[in-house]
């Protein structure tokens, strides 16, 4: 669906970063929250906190992270000299909750972006950055970097796994992160709902297409990929430069040698 005509209400002149790390890491299973594990000889969280501290676009960065990482991510976001950080928020028992926690820290405004990312996908570009961002000026409230299905899907039931029907794969696709979302928008959204409606909520879209916001989407990447299973780190650990965040332990790497003062590399969770 197009948009309406040029609005220079629909402008945007300020983009605010919220970096979800604010989960448990339960089914990683590793003994620190999932955003604080080692890849590649850094912490999760620092590979995409990097690169929207590195983008001209970002304005300012709020992360989030569980109750008592508050500390190790302040020291970790002064390791990497990150000047746009401009809040750190303590997240809450779901990812929505989390994103409502970071909301305290976002002007609620027509004219703010709000790009909402998972930590625990280390492998954001440049390039969704900016695909995420197009539209909103064209008065979109959500944009949503997707995938196609390349399976065919069936609808079962749910305990027996008896097949109800097969399901048009043309029509569906997967959401990745970054999503855009108009600020003045998601504050509507998150604004009244309570513990248990935030945890029926798996993304940022779709609270704000329950308030009959106007959503669109643009290609995503295979590079955007979640982190969620030990098999999931182990493959992307092939990819980010095998084996160094072991190797370097010691220290030889000024990076490695910064985290592990702070016991923040995470080097001890990997067999
Ligand atoms: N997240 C968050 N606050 C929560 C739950 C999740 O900020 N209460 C963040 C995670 O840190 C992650 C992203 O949302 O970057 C996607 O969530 P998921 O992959 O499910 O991470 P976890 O909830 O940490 O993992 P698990 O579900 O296995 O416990
Ligand atoms: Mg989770």
């Amino acid at each position: 669906v197009a948009a309406d005509a040029f609005d220079p209400d629909d402008l945007i002149d300020d983009v605010c970063v919220v970096l979800l790390a604010g989960g448990s890491g339960e089914r990683l299973g590793s003994t620190r929250p999932k955003a604080f594990v080692g890849l590649g000889g850094k912490v999760l969280l620092a590979h995409s906190l990097e690169v929207f501290e590195a983008h001209e676009a970002v304005d300012s960065i709020v992360l989030v992270v569980p109750p008592e990482w508050e500390g190790p991510a302040e020291v970790l976001v002064d390791d990497l000299g990150c000047e746009r950080v401009s809040s750190i928020e303590t997240g809450g028992s779901s990812r929505a909750a989390s994103v409502q926690a970071a909301l305290a820290a976002v002007p609620d405004r027509r004219g703010t972006a709000v790009l909402v990312h998972d930590a625990a996908r280390p492998g954001v570009t440049p390039a969704v950055i900016e695909r995420v961002l197009g539209p909103l000026a064209e008065g979109f409230d959500v944009v949503v970097p997707v995938l196609s299905v390349a399976d065919t899907i069936k609808r079962v039931h749910p305990e027996s796994g008896e097949i109800l029907e097969t399901v048009d794969r043309v029509l569906l696709r997967r959401a990745q992160t970054p999503q855009a979302c108009r600020a003045s928008a998601l504050h509507a959204a998150l604004r009244d709902l309570g513990e248990r409606e935030l945890g029926a909520l798996t993304d940022c879209a779709s609270a704000i297409e329950s308030i009959d916001g106007r959503g669109t989407t643009v290609p995503g990447d295979d590079a955007l990929a979640k982190v969620t299973t030990p098999a999931d780190l182990a493959a992307l650990e092939r990819v980010y430069g095998a084996g160094s965040a072991g190797e370097h332990a010691d220290g030889d790497e000024d990076s490695d040698e910064d985290l592990d003062e702070h016991d923040l590399a995470g080097h001890g969770d990997f067999p």
